[in-house]
């Protein structure tokens, strides 16, 4: 097959396609040749963790958004992938919430075992992605770090895989430019003992702001304020973390808050969310979506409605994550390799709207983790991506909620059933309040 395709990212959704590819070429399919564009020095994508932040040692913005200590926030029995189980990779079942480097491990475990790495280009981010109508291919300009040298190629395909929790969204309060501590978005934090005996103030609700203000706490902080723009969280949160309205004004080290009352503290982390950000595509091909799970502009969460020959993956806010990359990829890879027709721009365009419009009529957290499992279940029956219990996954979410509910501080000290070997997983040998070595040695010590 004379085909070109572009895959820019080796990170969970670009290793999902070398993968697809690799798999359809392993069971006798003619493969198109898969060029895998990636700007860090190996893959991983988010889970490659650095210390650095701010530009790296090349100029380049920093991809990496976690942090030391961090573990997984949801059960991997919800990330699993269907053709690469945990106890494939770890020769036993291992225990719901594993911290980043285990999830690392596990991630590039399944991509060694394909023998892909090959396909990758490293240190090497792409530049400016046009499409040329008459020839209907794609100009790919991509910068190789090392040689520090920029050139250009043609493909008949492009997919996009960069991740969309990179870049920070970073709003403005008064006062903050006279404040006198440490201002830092979520995608700088790095280490929480930085906070030990301080008084912190997180800005936002979702996420980052619970597991940031929960390793603050962790290690040693002296107290939390969370500020909402919507609503609180609502946790059975310790004793010296409290849920306040949003900041209005800073001046000096005391923030006031919209109910006029005031904390006075040593730190701002803005917890508050990503951009898709694609600035190396042409605007005519560049997504641009609010985080949501029916992304913009995507015919069945993937295909570009206005160009067919593109493809986003991963660009949907996730419950989800590796084995919905996965649904996709292989989805993806059987349009291009011609076994799945793309209906009409009108089709398209509807498909997203009818997407959009279910996701609107969701009333909680539980419809939103069975409108995402419906999506995969949908896409993977049109390819040979091994079928699995997505009801079994979706429960496995639904019980993670509960578990939070019960106690944020000791979710992860419960275990879930894989979906993917009907195993259940092992309570962890030391809580997670009590557990300060978040090493892979020691998550996986036996006892
Ligand atoms: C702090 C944090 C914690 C998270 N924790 C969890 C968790 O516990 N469990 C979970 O399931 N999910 C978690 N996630 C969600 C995360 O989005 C997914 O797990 C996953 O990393 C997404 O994979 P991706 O490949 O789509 O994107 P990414 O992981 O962001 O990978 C994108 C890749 O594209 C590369 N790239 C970017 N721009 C270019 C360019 N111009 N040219 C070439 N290469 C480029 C990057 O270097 C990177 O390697 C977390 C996210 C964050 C921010
Ligand atoms: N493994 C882990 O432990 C871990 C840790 C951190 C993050 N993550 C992952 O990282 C991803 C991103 O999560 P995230 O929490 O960074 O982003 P997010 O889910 O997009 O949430 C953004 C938050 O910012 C708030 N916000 C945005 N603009 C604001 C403004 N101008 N003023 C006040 N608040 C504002 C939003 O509030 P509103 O609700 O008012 O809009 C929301 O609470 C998720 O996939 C998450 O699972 C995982």
């Amino acid at each position: 097959m004379a085909k070109r395709v572009a895959v820019i990212g080796a990170g969970p959704s670009g290793l999902a396609q070398l993968r697809a590819f690799q798999s359809a070429e392993a069971g006798g399919a003619d493969i198109p040749e898969v060029v895998c564009y990636e700007k860090q020095a190996d893959w991983g994508g988010l889970w490659n963790y650095t210390w650095r932040t701010g530009l790296d040692e090349y100029g380049e913005p920093v991809h990496c958004s976690m942090y030391r200590y961090l573990w997984s926030n949801g059960p991997k029995e919800g990330l699993e992938f269907a053709d690469y189980s945990f106890e494939e990779h770890f020769g036993r079942q291992i225990a719901s919430y594993p911290p980043r480097e285990v999830l690392f491990d596990y991630i590039a475990g399944r991509a060694r075992q394909a023998g892909v790495r090959d396909w990758i280009r490293f240190l090497t981010p792409v530049r400016r992605v046009s499409h040329d109508s008459a020839s209907g291919q794609f100009r790919v300009i991509a910068h190789d770090l090392a040689k520090d040298e920029e050139y250009g190629e043609d493909f008949d395909h492009v997919i996009v895989a960069t991740g969309h929790f990179s870049t920070p969204n970073v709003p403005h309060f008064d006062g903050l430019d006279e404040f006198n501590g440490r201002v830092m978005h979520a995608h700088d934090f790095r280490d929480a003992v930085e906070f030990k005996d301080k008084d912190i103030l997180i800005i936002g609700t979702s996420y980052s702001a619970e597991d940031i203000g929960s390793q603050c706490w962790k290690y040693g902080c002296k107290s939390v304020t969370a500020s909402h723009r919507t609503a609180p969280m609502g946790y059975d949160w310790p004793d010296n973390w409290k849920e306040v309205p949003l900041l209005q004004t800073v001046a000096g080290n005391t923030c006031t808050f919209k109910d006029g009352s005031t904390a006075d503290v040593d730190a701002i982390i803005l917890c508050t969310g990503y951009l898709h950000h694609f600035p190396f595509m042409a605007p005519e091909l560049c997504l641009k979506t609010a985080n949501r799970l029916a992304t913009a502009d995507l015919y069945k969460g993937v295909v570009w409605v206005d160009n067919p020959q593109l493809f986003y993956l991963g660009m949907q806010d996730q419950w989800y994550t590796f084995s919905m990359f996965d649904a996709q990829a292989w989805f993806v890879r059987d349009i291009v390799l011609g076994r799945i027709a793309v209906p009409d721009r009108a089709a398209r365009a509807a498909d997203v709207a009818d997407r959009e419009a279910r996701e609107d009529a969701i009333e909680d957290d539980y419809a939103a983790i069975r409108y995402q499992g419906d999506y995969i279940r949908e896409l993977i029956a049109d390819t040979d991506y091994p079928s699995f219990d997505v009801d079994r996954t979706d429960e496995a979410f639904f019980e993670w909620k509960k578990f939070k509910k019960q106690g944020i501080m000791s979710y992860r000290d419960h275990g879930h059933r894989s979906a993917m070997t009907g195993t259940a997983a092992p309570v962890h040998h030391t809580s997670w309040v009590e557990e300060m070595d978040d090493s892979m040695e020691s998550y996986l010590r036996q006892e």
